[in-house]
């Protein structure tokens, strides 16, 4: 068992983790303490897959949420059927929210949590490894709206973050290679021995200890980067490497690309666009190795078009009036904000094309 806590002007957070196999006993007494009787929000297949050891904390919560995490259910209809089931369930001011699951369901989760009764304390247990290496620290809350992903949302840092990596075992190959890729942008943007972790480690079959410590680097970086910048309004920009590309390639491949999957592209990409400007020659190239590596795409087909990326770009939250911000990596722990000009943009796009067609 190992504490972190990081305190932001807003809040504090609390990452403790357990073993799920050799502690049952520690993981229910997380349920102690303040936390009794929770109204849950879980996952439907992390509810299936789990359900023994599951079971006892559902039997002793005020109220209970089952979600599917589909990203066309991230929406304003069923936050307001978690509302109408909190209100159902007669939940209280006191009521504590756990909602566990991966980055769609704590999203959601944590912004009934952070609405219902004006906010509500709140407990997340990621079970996927981009939501422990990412999503679950930070306090960013959202549902979808039909244009674009995220637009709605609050900043509400959950109280205490409970990282369980024995969940890992369930999640499909795919998530969990996911999940590499957000941990290469964290690698990128703050700590190279995490990169230095993940190439000792077995990918196909990774071990707990090996990985846990992966976690806990990870969220180091962001916990120091959310500590200073909550509200995102500079350096939690930093986060977002990746994303403006990744986002884009998302929605141009229609969601048959992952979100981990895309944004290692992104990183790609992005390396290409500094690469433009100043920055380190090699960085793509070890980006690709390192996605060759983790068994991520490494290209796409000519199905994503330089116009049609470039017109989705446009949905980046970092748009400004007259361009973009954009997160560049010169080089490793050297990520930069960099505001781009339409014109700009559009001289880079054949080189991040060029790179992401090979
Ligand atoms: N996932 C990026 C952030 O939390 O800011």
């Amino acid at each position: 068992m190992m504490n972190f806590e990081w305190n932001t002007a807003m809040s504090a957070t609390t990452v403790r983790t357990c073993s799920l196999k050799t502690e049952q006993s520690v993981w229910l007494n997380e349920f102690s303490d303040g936390w009794e009787h929770p109204f849950l929000i879980i996952d439907s297949e992390v509810r299936r897959l789990w359900d023994n050891l599951l079971q006892p904390a559902i039997m002793s919560a005020s109220g209970l949420y089952i979600m599917e995490a589909r990203e066309v259910l991230k929406n304003t209809f069923t936050l307001s059927r978690i509302w109408d089931s909190m209100s159902a369930a007669g939940i209280h001011r006191d009521t504590p929210v756990v909602v566990i699951g991966g980055g769609l369901v704590c999203d959601i989760g944590a912004m009934a949590a952070s609405t219902y009764l004006r906010g509500l304390r709140l407990m997340l247990v990621p079970t996927t490894l981009l939501c422990m290496v990412d999503a679950c620290l930070g306090g960013k809350t959202g549902v979808n709206l039909a244009s674009a992903k995220n637009q709605v949302g609050t900043f509400n840092p959950a109280e205490k973050i409970l990282i369980a990596p024995d969940f890992l075992d369930t999640l499909p190959n795919r998530e969990f290679k996911s999940g590499i890729a957000e941990i290469l942008k964290t690698a990128l943007i703050g700590d190279r021995s995490i990169l230095e972790l993940l190439e000792r480690m077995d990918i196909e079959n990774p071990d707990k200890n090996s990985i846990l410590k992966i976690i806990l680097k990870c969220l180091e970086v962001k916990g120091g980067i959310v500590t200073e910048d909550l509200r995102e309004t500079g350096k939690r920009m930093l986060l977002n490497l990746g994303h403006t590309i990744g986002h884009a390639l998302e929605s141009a491949s229609e969601f048959r690309l992952s979100h981990g999957e895309a944004v290692g592209l992104g990183l790609l990409g992005e390396a290409a666009i500094a690469v433009n400007r100043g920055g380190n020659r090699d960085l793509p190239g070890e980006i690709r190795g390192m996605l060759k590596q983790a068994g991520l795409p490494t290209g796409v087909n000519d199905m994503v078009s330089g116009e049609k990326l470039s017109r989705l770009f446009k949905r980046d939250k970092k748009t400004r009036r007259n361009g973009r911000i954009w997160v560049l990596p010169f080089d490793w722990c050297d990520c930069r904000l960099t505001y781009l000009t339409p014109d700009q943009e559009e001289k880079a796009l054949p080189f991040v094309m060029s790179l992401l067609r090979v």
